[in-house]
């Protein structure tokens, strides 16, 4: 390593953020150096994405200094962080849908910020030398608009190499992709890794990080706890400086009586996504459905709750056939369901938290159509309590919250809705460590009820935790049923994986 490698590539000193005079960051020094692959660790709300939008020139310090090789500079913007050679790729990729790829691709590159300039021609070309330097196979000309969440990534990677970044911050980037299709991230990464570049990784699943980063650093209540290099932490270790306080053992089942069939699915079909599907969920029990994400399990989800129903097959609520063709139909019928995609789904970025917890039970919140005010703020000041909702004011409007603090309150609006048959998607994506006890409390206390519980999750661990029943789906099909007590990480492993895959492995 030459003498001038060794100088870090940012060094970050005292940073500090605060917002309307709440401090989320307090006195960070970081390094980071060329050529490593850097986690950031910590709870919901403890200040990763800040930190990273800091580097990225989304927000400016309200104190602290940045160097870049050892040189001041001054983030102002994401277009001098760029110019610099940082880039922050996003959760929810931000991009000019119905341009094309090539075109994304050069945005935001040329000096005047606008791409008439490049031709057309060259822009293909470079394009395609782009994603085949990342060895992904996008069809430069198409729009953005239909590419998968994965896809959407790669692009916003090659702009980063198009753009010859030295420092790119990925925020929570396999949240929504297979299990291939993070390996295919990871392959990337280390490439830009041993090419010398910086890579900020954030993520709340530890296995990805101990898979990918060579140091972590851990923050908590806006502190940096630590640095160190992954292997010198164990797993317990890095919670206990995560969370400052020992780990809620959740592993426990709360017993349930399981009454009468609640909801009954028979020959759900809808070609080209789901076919044949049928099962059942009993008052007082948790039914998982497992199985890789692109399985099919949302839109089975989705037909249920009539928001984008079947072809044919029937549904029953409480043995009686029931026609939903829209979510007003389910939501009178007892259903809740949350999406998996809370971030578009469902949050009133502008109006403040409470409003938005409560807006899943108008009966309660205005009886005769007046707002009960205070109903309202003690409702929602429980469910902060109870899921640990990090926050400087009920009154505060939603976006201001981080990506898990948000996801958690659109989670109690619909735990407080009172329906008794509840389909959850994905509950815990983007949840802390910390708080994903409380949170498998809360179904294990809405099953003991007797409510009717269609848990979604690709997390074995919190399937087996949970569920009375598993179902695992694979390519639109149901393809396995497992009680509680044959379950196993194998058993639903196996029935996951796709069959063409079956068969490559088998050959
Ligand atoms: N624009 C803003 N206005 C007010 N407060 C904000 C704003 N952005 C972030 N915060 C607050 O700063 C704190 C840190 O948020 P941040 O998004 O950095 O957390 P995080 O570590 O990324 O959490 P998560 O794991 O949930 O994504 C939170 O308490 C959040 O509410
Ligand atoms: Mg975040």
């Amino acid at each position: 390593m030459s003498e001038a490698d060794a100088t870090p590539l940012i060094s970050a000193r005292d940073i500090s953020k605060s917002f309307a005079g709440v401090e989320v960051l307090r006195g960070v020094d970081l390094d980071l150096m060329k050529g490593e692959i850097h986690a950031l660790l910590g709870e919901n709300g403890a200040g990763k994405s800040t930190f990273a939008k800091i580097l990225a020139g989304v927000h400016l310090p309200t104190r602290g200094t940045l160097a870049l090789n050892g040189q001041p500079v001054e983030v102002t913007n994401p277009v001098v962080a760029q110019k610099l050679g940082i880039t922050l790729i996003h959760q929810e990729p931000i991009s000019f849908p119905d341009l094309s790829v090539a075109e994304n691709l050069v945005l935001g590159r040329s000096e005047d910020g606008w791409f008439s300039k490049v031709p057309w021609a060259e822009m293909t070309r470079e394009a395609h030398r782009y994603m085949d330097l990342l060895g992904v196979h996008i069809d430069v000309t198409r729009p953005m608009r239909g590419l998968s969440i994965a896809d959407q990534q790669m692009v916003e990677i090659a702009r980063a190499l198009a753009s010859d970044s030295r420092l790119i911050i990925m925020d929570e980037p396999t949240a929504p992709l297979t299990p291939r299709e993070v390996e295919t991230l990871f392959g990337i990464a280390r490439r830009l890794r041993d090419e010398g570049r910086t890579i900020i990784f954030i993520s709340h699943r530890l296995e990805e990080v101990r898979a990918l980063c060579d140091r972590v650093t851990i923050f908590r209540d806006g502190d940096k706890i630590a640095t160190d290099t992954i292997g010198n932490l164990s797993d317990a270790d890095i919670i206990r400086l995560m969370i400052g306080r020992p780990l809620k053992e959740y592993m426990h089942k709360h017993s349930a009586t399981i009454g009468d069939v609640a909801l009954e699915v028979q020959g759900l079909t809808l070609p080209g996504v789901f076919y044949d599907i049928g099962f059942s969920v009993r008052h007082g029990e948790i039914v998982g459905l497992g199985g890789l994400v692109g399985a099919g399990r949302t839109d089975v989800a989705r037909a249920i709750f009539g928001v984008a129903p079947a072809e044919s097959g029937t549904v029953k609520v409480n043995g009686k056939a029931a026609e939903i063709e829209k979510p007003e139909d389910a939501i009178a019928l007892g259903l809740a369901f949350v999406p998996e995609d809370r971030a578009v789904a469902g949050i009133f970025r502008t109006l403040p938290v409470e409003q938005n917890i409560t807006a899943a039970i108008p009966g309660k919140i205005a009886p005769a159509g007046i707002i009960r005010r205070a109903v309202e703020k003690s409702l929602a000041q429980d469910a902060v309590k109870k899921l640990r909702i990090r926050l400087a004011s009920v009154k505060q409007p939603i976006g201001e919250l981080s990506g898990g603090n948000q996801q958690k309150a659109i989670l109690a609006r619909w735990l407080l809705a009172d329906p008794s048959i509840l389909i959850l998607d994905e509950p815990t994506r983007g949840i802390d460590i910390g708080v994903k006890a409380e949170f498998y409390d809360m179904i294990g206390e809405l099953a003991a009820q007797g409510r009717a519980i269609l848990l979604i999750s690709s997390e074995m661990p919190e399937l087996l935790a949970l569920c009375d029943r598993i179902l695992v789906m694979a390519e639109g099909r149901l393809t396995a049923e497992l009680s509680r007590a044959e379950a196993n990480q194998e058993k639903i492993m196996s029935a996951a994986v796709p069959r063409s895959q079956r068969v490559e492995e088998a050959a």
